[in-house]
Formats: C-alpha cells, sequence, structure tokens
C-alpha cells in the first residue's frame, strides 16, 4: 500500500513529457507535445500531451491517463510497479506500509506462483540442453538454439517426479494450483508434464503464466496445457506476444496463427509478428489487444474446413471490436498446409506476400454469405439480406457498417435506404449519425476537443473547469449540483474531497485525478481530463465562465422551488412563511438576471 500523499508528491515531482519521452519520441506542436499513438496504428500524430496538465490523451483512439497511468498502459505495469518505476525515476523511496493508504486491487498474492513458473521453465530449458533426443526433433523442425531460446523453449524429462529437483518441498500446494503438479485420488503427487517439449506461455508482462507440452512421438493428446488457473487464463493470452509486441508495433500489423509452432516457426524465417490463441477460438478480447498495438490484423487460418469454420468464428467474434481506423483480413492457406509447414516450403517472402493480400473482413463476409445463397432466384437475394443482418447490425465501426450495408444491398438487389428500413435502420437516427463521427480524425496538429458529442452540461461545464483548476471546487457549493449523472457525482466528489482538505487547490488535474483512481468516479474524471489536453483556457475566460455557470445552476434551483411553490400556492396555498420564502426567492432570481453570453 502507498500512501495517497505519497503518490501526490511523486506526480509533482515528475514530467510525464520525460517520462513518455523515454518510451516515444515526443515532437513539440504550440503548448502541447505530440506523437503518433502507441496504443492504435496511426500515420498521424494524435496522441498529444500536455506539460501544464500532465496528462495525455489521444484524440484518435481516447486512451487518455497521468504519469503513472501512462506506465501501466505502455508497460503493462501494475499499478504499484508503476509508482515504483517513477519514484526510481525522480529519485524517490516509497515510504513503508502506512494505514489508511489507498487499497489496490489486485494485490500480488501470486508471487510464490510466478517464482514456481519460473524456476520450472528454467529447469525445462536445462533439461533441454541435457536431451539430445529433444534437441534433435526441434532440429528435424527447423528450429535453431536461437529461436529456441527466444521462446525459452524447453524439455520435461520422461520422469514421474523430475520437478522435485527444483522443488524440494514438491508437497507445496501452490505447485497444485499453478498446474505443473498433479494430485491424484490416491493423494499421490506427480508432474503434469512429462517427455513433452515445453512452450513456456507468457503474459503481456513476461511473465511466465503456463505452459504447453508437445509430444515428441505421436503419442495423445498432442499438446497438453497448462490448466485454468490464478495465473492463466486461457481465452485472454496470445501467446508469443512477448516476443511479437516490438515486430507487431514496426510492422504496424499483427498475424494471429493458431499453433505454437506456427508462432516460433515464423519467427524462425523472420517473421515476427505472429501470435497464436491457446487452443481456444479468437475472440473479441484477442482482437481488442492486439488492435490497441496496430491499425492491421490478419488472421491466419488453414484452407481447410476447420480453418474456414474457425476463420468465421473470429470474424464473428471480431464484429462489435472493429474501427474504422483498423483493417482485419483473412489469410487462407493452402488446405494441406499451418503457417508452419508454409514459411519452410515457400519461404518468407512468399509468406508475406500472402498475408499482404489476404482478405478483407468485409469482403471474406460478404462472400461467404453469396456462398450460401443462389443470387440468380428472389428467394436466395431476400435469405442473403436476411443472413447479413445480425452481422452486419453488431458492426461497431459506423463507416465500415456503411459499408457493408451498401454491399449487402447491392449484391442483394435492392438499395440502400431499402435495407436501412428492412433493419429498421432509419438513417437519419440522430444517434447513428453522432455514432458515425465518434472518433473524428485529427489532421491539423493542433487538435482541438471533440465536437458534435452530447451537448455539455452547467455541471459538465463546471467540472472541466474545476479539472483544469481545482481551487475552483472550494468555491462551488456541492448541494447546488444535483446528483444524475456520472459527471456531476465526480464533481460532488471533488467538492466534497476539497471540502475536508482531502486535495490541495494547487493540485493540478493529474493529481486530482489520481486521487480519485480505484473509486466509481475515476472513469469519468480520466475521460474529462483527457478531453482537456487540448484546450488551455484564458483565464479571464475561465472566471467568467464559472460564474455565469454558477448562476446558470442557482438561477435552475431557484426557479425549480419557485415552480413548486407556485403550484402549491395555487392548489391550496401556502403558509405564510412559505409565502415569505417565495416572495424572497422571486428576489433572487431577480438579482441573479440573465448569465451573460460568452
Ligand atoms: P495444431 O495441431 O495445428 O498444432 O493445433 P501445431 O501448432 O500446428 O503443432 P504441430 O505443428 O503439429 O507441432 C493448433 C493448436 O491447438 C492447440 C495448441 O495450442 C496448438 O498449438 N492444441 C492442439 C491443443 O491444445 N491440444 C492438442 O492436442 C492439439
Ligand atoms: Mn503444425
Amino acid at each position: 500500500m502507498i500512501p495517497q500523499s505519497f503518490i501526490q508528491d511523486l506526480l509533482g515531482r515528475v514530467d510525464i513529457v520525460d517520462v513518455i519521452e523515454r518510451h516515444l519520441p515526443l515532437k513539440k506542436g504550440g503548448a502541447n507535445y505530440f506523437a503518433c499513438c502507441p496504443f492504435h496504428g496511426e500515420k498521424s500524430a494524435s496522441f498529444s500531451v500536455s506539460p501544464t496538465k500532465q496528462f495525455y490523451h489521444c484524440f484518435g483512439c481516447g486512451v487518455h491517463g497521468n504519469a503513472i497511468g501512462f506506465l501501466m498502459e505502455y508497460s503493462g505495469l501494475s499499478f504499484v510497479e508503476a509508482t515504483k518505476e517513477l519514484a526510481g525515476q525522480v529519485g524517490l523511496k516509497i515510504p513503508e506500509d502506512t494505514k489508511g493508504a489507498t487499497p489496490t486491487l489486485n494485490q500480488p498474492s501470486n508471487d510464490g506462483l510466478y517464482a514456481a513458473m519460473t524456476a520450472a521453465a528454467q529447469f525445462y530449458r536445462e533439461q533441454l540442453k541435457k536431451t539430445p533426443a529433444a534437441i534433435e526433433y526441434l532440429k528435424k523442425r527447423g528450429l535453431t538454439g536461437e529461436i529456441a531460446a527466444r521462446f525459452g523453449i524447453g524439455y520435461a524429462p520422461d520422469d514421474w517426479q523430475g520437478l522435485k529437483t527444483v522443488f524440494p518441498d514438491y508437497d507445496r500446494k501452490a505447485l497444485v494450483e499453478c498446474g505443473l503438479i498433479i494430485e491424484n485420488d490416491q493423494g499421490r503427487r506427480y508432474d503434469r508434464f512429462r517427455h513433452r517439449i515445453m512452450f513456456p506461455i507468457q503474459d503481456r508482462r513476461g511473465r511466465i503464466i503456463g505452459f504447453g507440452g508437445r509430444v515428441l512421438d505421436g503419442g495423445e493428446p498432442k499438446y497438453l496445457n497448462s490448466p485454468e488457473t490464478p495465473l492463466f487464463e486461457k481465452g485472454r493470452e496470445l501467446y508469443g506476444l512477448t516476443q511479437a509486441h516490438k515486430a507487431i508495433r514496426d510492422e504496424a500489423s499483427a498475424l494471429i496463427v493458431e499453433g505454437y509452432m506456427d508462432v516460433v516457426a515464423l519467427a524462425q524465417y523472420g517473421i515476427g509478428n505472429a501470435v497464436a490463441t491457446l487452443g481456444t477460438a479468437t475472440n473479441a478480447h484477442h482482437v481488442t489487444t492486439l488492435m490497441r498495438l496496430t491499425d492491421r490484423v490478419v488472421f491466419c487460418f488453414d484452407g481447410d474446413a476447420p480453418g474456414r469454420k474457425a476463420a468465421w468464428r473470429a470474424l464473428e467474434a471480431s464484429l462489435e471490436a472493429l474501427r474504422d481506423d483498423v483493417t482485419l483480413a483473412f489469410l487462407f492457406l493452402p488446405p494441406e498446409h499451418d503457417p508452419d509447414s508454409f514459411v519452410r516450403e515457400h519461404g518468407a517472402q512468399a509468406f508475406r506476400d500472402a498475408a499482404t493480400s489476404a482478405r478483407p473482413l468485409a469482403r471474406f463476409l460478404l462472400d461467404e454469405l453469396k456462398a450460401q445463397v443462389d443470387l440468380d432466384t428472389a428467394e436466395g437475394r431476400a435469405r442473403l439480406i436476411h443472413e447479413a443482418r445480425p452481422l452486419i447490425t453488431r458492426v461497431g465501426a459506423p463507416l465500415l457498417r456503411l459499408q457493408l450495408l451498401k454491399t449487402t444491398a447491392e449484391a442483394g438487389g435492392i438499395s440502400q435506404s431499402e435495407i436501412e428500413t428492412a433493419y429498421g435502420l432509419t438513417s437519419n437516427r440522430p444517434e447513428r449519425t453522432q455514432d458515425t463521427w465518434r472518433k473524428p480524425q485529427q489532421r491539423s496538429s493542433q487538435p482541438r476537443p471533440r465536437g458534435r458529442t452530447r451537448a455539455v452540461t452547467p455541471v459538465g461545464i463546471l467540472l472541466r473547469l474545476v479539472l483544469d483548476n481545482p481551487g475552483l471546487a472550494a468555491r462551488l457549493p456541492a448541494d447546488l449540483i444535483e446528483p444524475s449523472d456520472a459527471e456531476s457525482l465526480a464533481l460532488i466528489a471533488i467538492v466534497d474531497a476539497m471540502g475536508i482538505g482531502d486535495i490541495e487547490a494547487d493540485c493540478g488535474v493529474a493529481a486530482l485525478v489520481e486521487r480519485f483512481r480505484e473509486t466509481p468516479h475515476a472513469t469519468a474524471l480520466s475521460k474529462v481530463a483527457g478531453e482537456l489536453v487540448g484546450t488551455e483556457f484564458d483565464e479571464s475566460v475561465v472566471e467568467l465562465l464559472f460564474e455565469d455557470t454558477l448562476r446558470k445552476l442557482q438561477a435552475d434551483a431557484i426557479n425549480h422551488e419557485i415552480v413548486e411553490l407556485t403550484g402549491r400556492e395555487r392548489d391550496g396555498g401556502l403558509t405564510s412563511a412559505e409565502r415569505h420564502h417565495l416572495a424572497h426567492l422571486i428576489l433572487q432570481k431577480r438579482q441573479l438576471g440573465e448569465p451573460r453570453k460568452i
């Protein structure tokens, strides 16, 4: 637990520009610094860093945060690790555990499990060196020692309790818990992996969380994998991501393949940007993970019937996650090949060419649907439109959805407006148009906050002003703010925190947002803070806007009360005290006058 006061102090000392510049080249443009966003692929620099606000924001994909948040996102660090790293950079020491510090969500109670996995991996690597048959097997599959080392490939010996040499305390519960050891009904323990080539599975931070073990001969099952453990959730992980990370960024594309050996063999041939799902179908989580790193994701499936089916499932799983600035494409290899065998037979360039000409998702979708119907008949065309509906309406990328609507309509022999009517999408529904422009492309080097979003409420304006200048919160009466939405609740929380001296008037937006990490207000606050990165308020405007908005809120509250009292006056009269109060309200209203226009 790290005391909040320390974190506030820390954020006061680090400069987010330095922190980010260690990882990304930043260019100055006006008051802010810019880079191509590391969290989504792009060619224009939409990622902006504000030295005054100590906050970053990408106008393309919307990521945002302070220096701690950047390290968590970019380097995959936990909150505590990111804090430690920053403290190290400015030479601060994290104070010892104090009571009343902020709780962090995942306390690292799994340290013992990670340590066990690391120790086991090392053991397997050593065993590989000592086992000619295993080395022979890898050689036969075309792997060099260098690539085997890069992926930490090892060998689990043909021994029921081989791991006993690593873990003298073989009875430890943790060993079963992390899936290395199995306990049978009689309570006897033995190694899960025996006489297998071992592929360590790492998480995004490079920690070993599981293994896949391949038999050397024709035994069954071909691959044995770690079970789901506190460290390892199959459906969320991608094999080889640690190794592929850099190549994915450099080549601006990622490949998803099916097997461990495919990843490793491609890397052997210099194609380093491949990752594999772990014997599970590709899901939205996999796709989203990769879309944060790059704007082109190519699914690579075997050309056989199961491969086609897997591709279709991957397509279905990706629809919601689609973005207009990302291309998903499908590469089908000849039926007799997987990526491993293909690259070995035809070489890297042939594989690269195939990946480049992979079929874009929209085309694959339509081709598959068309193949199922007879387009020469009215029934077939109607069927096409019918089958496409649940798919197209799920597409999360508004412009791509529009393209799909057009092409499907065309293929089905009807017009765009007819298909929209058939699907119950009337083209001028306001939220649709808004949706379409949710992510405006940033063209100028001086991005402005997004327009065309929902109008900002008076409370929203106050929240933005307070984030820009937290000291203003001290001048806000909390009871004036109606707790209605996330922004109003966040504003009330800030006013309260200021009231009890929990935050300083001069703390700045980054520290203010940090103060509310892991509270219900975190999302709303950091989102608004992100929006503000491109905005520099003129001081005189701030004051004017603040006063006017406050006055408007007061007027609203007074009006509300006046309406209520006059209503009751009509219905049955008021007590004399109430009538007195009403008169007072009317006077107050007159004094407040109309808010000025600025
Ligand atoms: P493949 O059978 O295509 O494996 O299964 P591969 O990687 O091409 O293996 P080689 O070339 O025969 O050595 C694809 C993936 O499905 C999972 C594994 O993750 C494997 O990499 N799988 C397959 C299992 O989990 N268990 C199995 O028995 C088979
Ligand atoms: Mn294979």
